[in-house]
């Protein structure tokens, strides 16, 4: 069996393309003892794989990928062959720090995955609401953001992996929630399907105005997935003591220049604390998070949805729908169906 995998072949200066990566073939690896072959039938593709490839920081929380490295991904698979008698073959898993890769199989420690119960939710949920995204949102929100009930929660990507947890989280939790979201046809679905109180779109020219409108008393808490010109427009209408749960900067990932931020100086002003958010951080605290969530989306409490693409071939252009607001959920490739096994 051969393995297709995306090689990175140089660092990119900005948004990633095929002059920087390329798909070669590759032998498969046979598990070692504790090891099993995972066929992976869904990766997860995420904004932060951007920075894994353009960072030269080795000390990143999750590791960076190197010139000739595998590009890092969550993915979720069925084990074909196993040395490990918690992951038989036949089960499926998921990695629980993103070293799957870009690639139809891989050959992890059992110490590095995790059980996946599709009966619990479909497979791909197990990369969304389920999974890494979903885990951020939840711990940004609850640990960092921390909203207290009637308080006013505005969410930015709110139709997205990380941000469509995020709101619902905060309005389960009694909060009014205002999400951003780029166009009608998206902050109508963080309305209407992920039942946010209203929803602001950023590419529109009164964008700034229909923010202060949607959050007449400021902004408790703000949990930012894009920053740039956005996180600059909720800096200028936060509220006394607010938090702001700085999950990720979507809009800076693919520029050579970082936006310079004009309204910092309320941090100071308002007393405000201004936390960035580790994943990482809450491993330990995964399961019951987890358990919690299942229950809520059995509950339909917490709606979740999947875009999902098929072909490994397709991994750029599918990627580059992050960055242009061409996703509508959780952006997913899908790699082998299940059947095929
Ligand atoms: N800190 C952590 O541990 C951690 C973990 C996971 C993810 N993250 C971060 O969380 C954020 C969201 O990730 P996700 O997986 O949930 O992605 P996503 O929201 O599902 O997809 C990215 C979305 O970002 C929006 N976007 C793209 N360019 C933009 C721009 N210039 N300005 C404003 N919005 C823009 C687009 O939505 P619109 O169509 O609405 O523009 C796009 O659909 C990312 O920044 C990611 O890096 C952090």
């Amino acid at each position: 069996m051969k393995n297709r995998q995306w090689i990175l072949t140089s660092k990119p200066m900005k948004l990633v393309t095929t002059d920087e990566l390329e798909l070669r073939t590759g032998e498969i690896s046979e598990p070692g003892p504790g090891e099993v072959l995972l066929q992976l039938l869904f990766i997860s593709l995420d904004p932060g794989q951007q920075v894994y490839m353009t960072s030269t920081q080795q000390n990143l929380p999750g590791g960076i990928v190197n010139v000739g490295d595998v590009v890092r991904a969550w993915a979720v698979g069925r084990v074909v062959a196993s040395r490990s008698e918690r992951f038989p073959v036949g089960s499926y898993a998921r990695d629980l720090n993103g070293i799957a890769g870009v690639q139809e199989y891989a050959t992890l420690h059992e110490s590095t995955i995790v059980k996946v119960d599709p009966d619990q939710a479909p497979l791909p949920v197990h990369l969304s609401s389920l999974g890494m995204p979903g885990l951020t949102a939840y711990f940004g929100m609850l640990d960092i953001g921390r909203p207290r009930e009637q308080e006013t929660v505005v969410v930015s990507g709110a139709s997205g992996a990380v941000g469509s947890v995020a709101g619902q989280v905060a309005r389960i939790k009694g909060c009014r929630t205002v999400g951003i979201a780029g166009g009608a046809t998206k902050c109508r679905y963080v309305v209407e399907e992920l039942g946010f109180d209203a929803c602001v779109d950023y590419r529109a020219p009164d964008f700034i105005n229909a923010l202060r409108q949607a959050c007449p008393e400021g902004i408790d808490v703000y949990f930012d997935n894009v920053g740039g010109s956005v996180l600059d427009a909720c800096l200028g209408h936060m509220s006394m003591r607010g938090r702001i749960a700085f999950c990720g900067a979507v809009a800076d990932y693919g520029g050579s220049q970082p936006y310079a931020i004009r309204n910092y100086m309320a941090v100071l002003l308002k007393g405000l604390r201004w936390e960035g958010v580790n994943f990482y951080r809450y491993a330990d605290q995964a399961p019951a998070a987890i358990a919690e969530m299942a229950g809520w989306i059995g509950a339909g409490q917490l709606r979740h949805r999947e875009d999902i693409h098929a072909g490994l071939e397709n991994f750029v252009t599918t990627f580059h729908k992050l960055f242009e607001g061409g996703n509508f959920g959780k952006l997913i490739l899908q790699v082998h169906k299940d059947e095929d096994i």
